[in-house]
């Protein structure tokens, strides 16, 4: 996928978000390679309750990369063997600033433990036959990024992803393109870039400015599932088609409304008090057929 020269489009790792239906939605809607959320590894291996719950997937949900949060290499050899079927690699989270995943050990932790780290990659690798790639954030003293990315190459990782901002900066802050640029000059395997893709020229931009294989948004996704497919707002036939996904494979109604509320902020000719005071999918589709959406064509024909 990398070697094909353009630009990677990566749909980002999004707890609660980057569940099956959306990530069919946005493969339709130009995604190349794609993230389920992350799955904390230590309850993953141990309950299968949380297996089931954490991970669904099918056999058009590829290529799929699953990340884990670990901070032992046993689990993460583990939950990366349970899902290697089922996926193309398997990520590490680094850049998680949350702080209880800070004070069990995962996370951002990871950036400060280059030890650890390089023996999860190598394990997870082993275990699961599959690529090991790491997400992390830049360090405030650039040289430490640079030695992690080393670190993390000598390893054996196959794909580094960095997030453009420090461990304690908002999202409001705009990513560091530079450091990235720096950082990708030290990178001999994928590189991809995260922070404030909104738009295909955003991506392009970025990918411009940084030199990535490949660009990573997550928030710009959730408003604008098509946005890699250079639509500048979403398009009413794509929150159908969510709509649709969404039923069939049984995503839950507070999630399919959260997802209709982010999709719908961006989205032109669409009345977005009374599409979110529907209380079911059903209903959101009856609204869409009320208000002229073609359901076959899933196009507007007024
Ligand atoms: C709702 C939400 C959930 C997220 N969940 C994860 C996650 O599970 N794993 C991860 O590495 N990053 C997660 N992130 C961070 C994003 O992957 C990404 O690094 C960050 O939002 C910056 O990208 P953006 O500017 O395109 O939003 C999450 C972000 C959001 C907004």
């Amino acid at each position: 996928m990398f070697a094909r020269g353009a630009c990677v489009n990566v749909a980002a790792p999004m707890v609660r978000y980057s569940k099956l239906a959306f990530r069919e939605l946005v493969r339709h809607w130009g995604a190349d390679l794609v993230y389920t959320p992350m799955i904390v590894a230590d309850s993953f291996v141990r309950s299968q309750q949380a297996q089931v719950y954490e991970f669904s997937t099918k056999r058009s949900d590829r290529p799929l990369v699953v990340q884990f949060a670990a901070n032992n290499a046993a689990d993460a050899e583990a939950a990366a063997a349970l899902v290697a079927p089922h996926a193309d690699g398997v990520d590490l989270n680094c850049g998680c600033p949350q702080a209880w995943a800070v004070r069990d050990g995962c996370g951002c932790a990871l950036l400060y433990q280059p030890e650890l780290l390089s023996d999860m990659i190598r394990r997870v690798t082993q275990a699961s036959g599959l690529p090991c790639s790491v997400k992390v954030r830049l360090h405030q003293d650039l040289r430490r990024s640079v030695d992690l990315l080393r670190t993390v190459q000598a390893a054996g990782a196959r794909m580094v992803t960095v997030h453009g901002r420090v461990l304690g900066q908002s999202s409001a802050t705009p990513p560091d393109l530079k450091a990235m640029a720096l950082l990708r000059e030290h990178a001999t395997v994928p590189f991809v870039a995260n922070g404030d893709a909104w738009s295909a020229e955003d991506v392009a931009l970025i990918a411009r400015e940084t030199g990535a294989h490949g660009v990573m948004a997550a928030r710009g996704l959730l408003r604008n599932p098509a946005m890699f497919a250079g639509h500048e707002r979403t398009p009413i036939p794509c929150m159908v088609e969510y709509t649709r996904l969404a039923l069939r494979l049984g995503t839950p109604w507070l999630t399919l409304r959260q997802h209709l509320a982010f999709m719908s902020e961006g989205s032109e000719r669409c009345d977005r008090r009374a599409l979110l005071a529907c209380s079911s999918a059903a209903g959101v589709l009856d609204w869409f057929e009320a208000r002229g959406v073609d359901m076959k064509q899933q196009t507007m024909f007024r």
